[in-house]
């Protein structure tokens, strides 16, 4: 296992370009199983995840080829379905990937069968599938579980349009949403998902799924309407930049008191982050972008030129589904929030147990009392660097920002879970001006880290 070793206190400046989402791609690659053509989608970040997806992919019988893309690191992979007789998501890849189950959906669809090993929970709390399961048995299929597995099987005469509600006790469900939204794509008659998500990485995957011929309207709203067609076609398409680096570079430059150029920085969807760090006293500006241009094209990449000069101001905030502020940043906001001038609260109500990096930042100076699902953040003047422990993706991400803006050395073991949603993050930093050597747990012994 690896860890990151910092040496803060040094600002984040220059220029740096977000990869393409992680959270888009994932279901994006999961739609090749719709088709016996093939899917191209470039802008594919290089992570953990979607190797994993790209695995399980080929255990489903799905090719897989790929090739440099012409940006930063993101590369084009082309998709195509070589044999249909396989239907089982093993419990080994799903494991890893909880975003391994949007096959569900897409196997249920085009092959009448999915078994999927049933996912765990994970450190930032229990992650149930219901809602998952409740649409597609709306839609005709037949559930069971079976040695850990869930077992879905279409009616002879496929699946069939129904309405489904999709809202829970926290929401909508993004996954569940494109779940549903892709075997609705190839079942008989008109289905209608009520409370849908509104994320935009459903709205991408939604975009893909009509390149290929599939009848979708009302996307980006709570009510998307899927008329069923026989069959999906190949299709291309670029995925969208990941909100969730953009939003984590904004604040690492915004942390470290520097100023950062970020390209592709997806514009609309992003909107809660922006205003939260204007609120915060963060300077960002954006270029390159044509607020009038709705077509939904290019248009929502945009140049945002980030930058702090005076004190960080306190900051409430809630994270809440799309287009509130995503649970995805609290992390970071929060060790942001460590180092502002008076209180912060901070609500999460998506993941109310996603506060593991709370504990972390203690031993780092932070001032944090958490009651529930709300954290209470006193401004300190500064953190001090200490070993910490990375417990999930956006956890470490909050951990190596605090890392950066820390005095002295911080080390932050189990990095791993950052290279799941991350590419080669130390990298990036380090040549915007960080100071950050990734090593083998193994050779901490020999790195003094402050008591
Ligand atoms: N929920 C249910 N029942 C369900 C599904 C969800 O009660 O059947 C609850 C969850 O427990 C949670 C809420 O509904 O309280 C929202 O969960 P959702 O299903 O929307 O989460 P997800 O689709 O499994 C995706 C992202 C997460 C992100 C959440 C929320 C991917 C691969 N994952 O997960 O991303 O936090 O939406 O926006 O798209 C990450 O990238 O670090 C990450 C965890």
């Amino acid at each position: 296992m690896d860890a990151f070793v910092i040496e803060g206190g040094k600002p984040i400046s220059g220029r740096f370009e977000v990869h393409g989402s992680k959270n888009a791609a994932l279901p994006m690659l999961a739609a090749a199983l719709l088709t016996d053509e093939p899917v191209e989608l470039s802008d594919v970040p290089r992570l953990e995840d979607i190797a994993n997806m790209l695995r399980l992919l080929g255990e489903l019988g799905v090719g897989v080829s790929e090739t440099d893309g012409q940006t930063r690191g993101g590369r084009t992979v082309k998709t195509h379905v070589t044999d249909t007789s396989l239907s089982h998501a093993r419990y080994d890849i799903v494991r890893t990937m909880r975003a391994g189950v949007c096959v569900l959906g897409p196997m249920l669809a085009r092959r009448g069968e999915a078994r999927i090993s049933m996912p765990g929970g994970c450190a930032i709390g229990p992650r149930p599938i219901d809602l998952h399961l409740k649409g597609l048995a709306a839609l005709g299929a037949s559930i069971s579980l079976s040695n850990g597995d869930v077992v879905a099987k279409a009616p002879s005469g496929g699946l069939r349009g129904a309405t489904v509600f999709l809202g829970g006790p926290f929401g909508s469900t993004v996954l569940g949403t494109a779940n549903i939204m892709s075997a609705a794509t190839l079942a008989r008659g008109r289905t209608v998902i009520e409370s849908a998500a509104c994320e935009p990485e459903v709205v991408d995957l939604g975009r893909l799924l009509q390149s290929m011929g599939a009848r979708i309207s009302g996307l980006g709203t709570p009510r998307i309407v899927i008329d069923g067609v026989e069959q999906l076609g190949g299709a291309s398409r670029r995925v969208m930049p990941d909100r969730i680096e953009a939003g984590t570079y904004a604040m690492a430059a915004a942390i470290t008191k520097g100023e950062l150029t970020i390209a592709n920085w997806p514009v609309d969807a992003l909107v809660g982050p922006f205003e939260m760090l204007r609120d915060a006293g963060v300077e960002i500006e954006l270029s390159e972008h044509d607020p009038l241009d709705t077509t939904g094209g290019d248009s929502i990449r945009a140049t945002a030129f980030v930058r702090r000069i005076g004190a960080l101001r306190p900051v409430e905030l809630t994270t809440q589904p799309f287009p509130g502020f995503p649970t995805d940043l609290q992390a970071q906001a929060l060790a942001l929030l460590t180092l502002a001038d008076g209180n912060s609260i901070i609500t999460e109500k998506i993941f109310p147990e996603r506060f593991l990096h709370v504990a972390e930042l203690l031993r780092m100076g932070a001032h944090v009392i958490r009651h529930g699902p709300t954290a209470v953040i006193s401004g300190v003047p500064k953190l001090v660097g200490a070993p910490v422990m990375a417990s999930d993706l956006r956890a470490s991400a909050g951990l190596v920002l605090a890392g950066l803006a820390a005095r002295g050395r911080t080390v932050v073991r189990r990095v791993y879970h950052l290279d799941r949603g991350y590419q080669r993050m130390d990298e990036y930093l380090n040549g915007l001006g960080a100071d950050i050597q990734r090593i083998n747990e193994k050779a901490l012994e020999e790195v003094a880290v402050p008591a």
